[in-house]
């Protein structure tokens, strides 16, 4: 009888992150392009969990003219979210912010004092995907001034950055935090934005990194990527860098 060596009958167990808080997420309900109704939050906040998530922070945008998310608004689609998660009775933790875009519309929510920071004044910003703002700079300072702690979300996706690399280094230098997406790394948003994302690797300039899921299919992307070779060997690199947890 020939006997079958390296199979195993166990189905191997999905890879879990080494962190506990995804802090860039569409999971809140109804509030802009991700998650459509409250079944499919619980759904995605399930495959959070998968992935070894225990805290999430619910990041809707918030966008001149597509998604003019309010304070209440926000609180409002984290109130129905929560209850849900009570009642399904699972054990995560949800906060709640936004992933503000510097357009027009943050001008005036910031002006009005009417934006919500994530717990510890930190805010996912977002710079516009068309060009660099030419005030990002004094921006950054201002709210730096004021007490926050600015993240740039997804700098490897600004395409404009691709040749202007040495503008990574000025804002880093100036406090903002860099957070990289795992889809970005999974290659789900395209060579370029992959190759950033590793040379921002490389010049150990990110500090976060994000799930920036809008669906139960990009979560699926991101485990399928977590249990694969490349994760593996990136991991170890990346373990003592990431300050997700930090966010209280
Ligand atoms: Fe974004
Ligand atoms: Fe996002």
């Amino acid at each position: 009888m020939f006997k079958i060596f390296g199979r195993n009958k166990q189905q191997k167990e999905n890879v879990k992150l080494f962190y506990k808080t995804d802090m860039h997420c569409h999971i809140m309900p109804g509030v802009d392009h991700g998650s459509q109704s409250v079944e499919e939050s619980i759904e995605m906040l399930k495959a959070e969990m998968a992935m070894g998530i225990s805290r999430v922070i619910l990041t809707s945008h918030t966008t001149a003219e597509t998604f003019e998310n309010t304070p209440e608004t926000l609180a409002e689609g984290y109130e129905i979210l929560k209850q849900a998660v009570e009642e399904e009775g699972l054990n995560i933790e949800l906060h709640y912010s936004s992933e503000y875009r510097i357009d027009e519309y943050w001008d005036q929510l910031y002006n009005e004092g009417r934006i919500v920071p994530m717990p510890g004044k930190f805010l996912l910003l977002e710079n516009s995907f068309v060009q660099e703002l030419i005030s990002i700079d004094e921006l950054m300072f201002d709210l730096s001034s004021k007490g926050y702690k600015p993240i740039l979300a997804h700098p490897e996706r600004y395409s404009y950055y691709h040749q202007r690399r040495t503008r990574y280094q000025k804002l880093h230098s100036m406090g903002v935090k860099f957070q990289v997406n795992l889809l970005s790394l999974a290659g789900y948003f395209g060579g370029g934005a992959r190759e950033n994302a590793y040379w921002l690797l490389e010049h150990n300039l990110v500090d976060m990194l994000g799930s920036d899921m809008h669906s139960v299919e990009h979560a699926q992307i991101i485990q399928h990527y977590l249990n694969s070779k490349e994760w593996a060997k990136l991991q170890p690199r990346l373990e003592g860098r990431i300050v997700n947890d930090m966010i209280k």
